[in-house]
C-alpha cells in the first residue's frame, strides 16, 4: 500500500493577544504564577464573530496553497473541533461550502488536544488504501468562547487557533511512517463541559451554574498527560524501528511546558529537538499540533526527509501519535 503524507499546512490566529497581565485584571492569578507553572505569556482571542469555520477556511486556503491544490481536489474534509460554529450541522459544512470545495464527505470529529492527529489517521487510511486521494484535516478551537473568565484555573491555559494540513499520497521516502490513537474514558470527568448536551440540555439554570464552561482536574491530568504522552510516543517508534534518538524533531501538543519537559526528559530527546510555541498561543486544544507544524514548515525547522514525532493528549482522555518522514 501507499504511504500518505501531509502535503501543505496553514494556520490562522485571531490578532487580539491577551497577555498575562491581562490576567491578572481579570482574575487572582500572576504573571509569575501563570509562566512558571504552564510556561504561558500570552494567548490568542477571537472577535465577535470570528467562527470556526472562518478561521478554518483562511488556515485550509493556506495550507492548499502550499500544497499546490485548489479546493475543488478535496475529496475528505475532517474538521476536529470541540469547540464548533454550533452543534448542528458540523463545521465541516461550513468549511466545504465556505471553501468552494465540491460535495464530498466532510464531518466533524471530537477527540479533544489529539483531534487533529486522530484526523489526519483516518485520511490516512483512505488514502494508502487508494480511496481517496486528498484530505484537509483542521485542528480549530475557539475556546475563548467556553472558557469561565472567573476560573483561574481555565482561562489562563487556553487560547484560541486553527490550522490545517492537506494530506494525500506520499512521494517516498516522506510519508506517515506509524500513528496510534488510544481513548480510555474513565478519565471522562477530568475534563469536560457539563451542560449543553443530552445529560443536562441548557436551562436557565444550567446557564446560571455557569455549566457551559470547561471543568478541568488539571493536577490529576497532568500526571496522565505525562504517562500516556511518553508511553505512545514509544510504541509508534517500536512500530517504525526508530530510536528516540534519531527523531529530527519532536512537537507535543502544548498542553503546559512543565509536560512536555518531562515527557522530553523521559523519552531522552534532547531540548533542542523539542519545538515549543506555548509561551504565545497557550493551549489552542487540537490546533496545537498542526499550528506548530505549519510554524516549522514555514520557518524552515522542518527540512525534506526530516523524521518528525508528534506526540497529543486530551479530554476523554484520548491520546495518540504519529511519526512521519518530511
Ligand atoms: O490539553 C490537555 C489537557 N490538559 C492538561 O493536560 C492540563 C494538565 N494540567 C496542568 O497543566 C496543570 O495541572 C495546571 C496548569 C492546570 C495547574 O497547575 P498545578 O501546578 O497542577 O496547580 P494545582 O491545580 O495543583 O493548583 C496549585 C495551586 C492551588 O492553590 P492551593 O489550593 O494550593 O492554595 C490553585 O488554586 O495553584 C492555584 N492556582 C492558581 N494560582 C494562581 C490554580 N490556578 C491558578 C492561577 N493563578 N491561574
Amino acid at each position: 500500500m501507499n504511504l500518505a503524507a501531509i502535503l501543505g499546512t496553514g494556520a490562522a490566529l485571531p490578532e487580539k493577544i491577551i497577555t498575562n497581565a491581562d490576567m491578572e485584571k481579570l482574575v487572582d492569578t500572576t504573571d509569575e504564577w501563570i509562566t512558571t507553572r504552564t510556561g504561558i505569556k500570552e494567548r490568542r482571542q477571537a472577535a465577535p464573530g470570528e467562527t470556526t469555520s472562518v478561521l478554518s477556511i483562511q488556515a485550509a486556503r493556506r495550507a492548499l496553497e502550499m500544497a499546490g491544490l485548489t479546493p475543488k481536489d478535496l475529496d475528505l474534509i475532517i474538521c476536529s473541533t470541540i469547540s464548533p460554529d454550533m452543534p448542528l450541522p458540523a463545521t465541516a459544512a461550513f468549511i466545504q461550502n465556505g471553501l468552494g470545495a465540491r460535495p464530498c464527505c466532510a464531518f466533524d470529529l471530537a477527540a479533544a488536544c489529539s483531534g487533529f492527529l486522530f484526523g489526519s489517521t483516518v485520511a490516512e487510511q483512505f488514502i494508502r488504501t487508494g480511496a481517496i486521494k486528498y484530505a484537509l484535516v483542521v485542528g480549530a478551537e475557539l475556546l475563548s468562547r467556553y472558557i469561565d473568565y472567573n476560573d483561574r484555573a481555565t482561562c489562563v491555559i487556553f487560547g484560541d487557533g486553527v490550522a490545517a494540513g492537506i494530506l494525500g499520497p506520499a512521494e517516498p521516502p516522506s510519508g506517515i511512517l506509524a500513528s496510534e490513537m488510544h481513548t480510555d474514558g474513565q478519565f471522562a470527568d477530568h475534563l469536560y463541559i457539563p451542560a449543553g448536551g443530552t445529560a443536562k440540555p441548557a436551562s436557565c439554570e444550567t446557564v446560571r451554574a455557569r455549566e457551559h464552561y470547561i471543568k478541568m482536574r488539571g493536577n490529576e491530568l497532568f500526571k496522565v498527560a505525562v504517562r500516556s504522552l511518553e508511553d505512545v510516543s514509544r510504541r509508534v517508534l517500536e512500530k517504525a524501528g526508530v530510536c528516540p534518538h534519531q527523531i529530527d524533531l519532536f512537537i507535543p501538543h502544548q498542553a503546559n511546558q512543565r509536560i512536555t519537559d518531562a515527557v522530553r526528559e523521559r523519552l531522552g530527546v534532547p531540548q533542542e529537538k523539542v519545538y515549543s510555541n506555548i509561551s504565545r498561543v497557550g493551549n489552542t486544544s487540537s490546533a496545537s499540533i498542526p499550528i506548530c507544524l505549519d510554524e516549522c514548515v514555514r520557518s524552515g525547522r522542518i527540512k525534506k526527509g526530516d523524521l518528525v514525532l508528534m506526540a497529543a493528549f486530551g479530554a476523554g482522555v484520548t491520546w495518540g501519535a504519529i511519526l512521519m518522514r518530511w
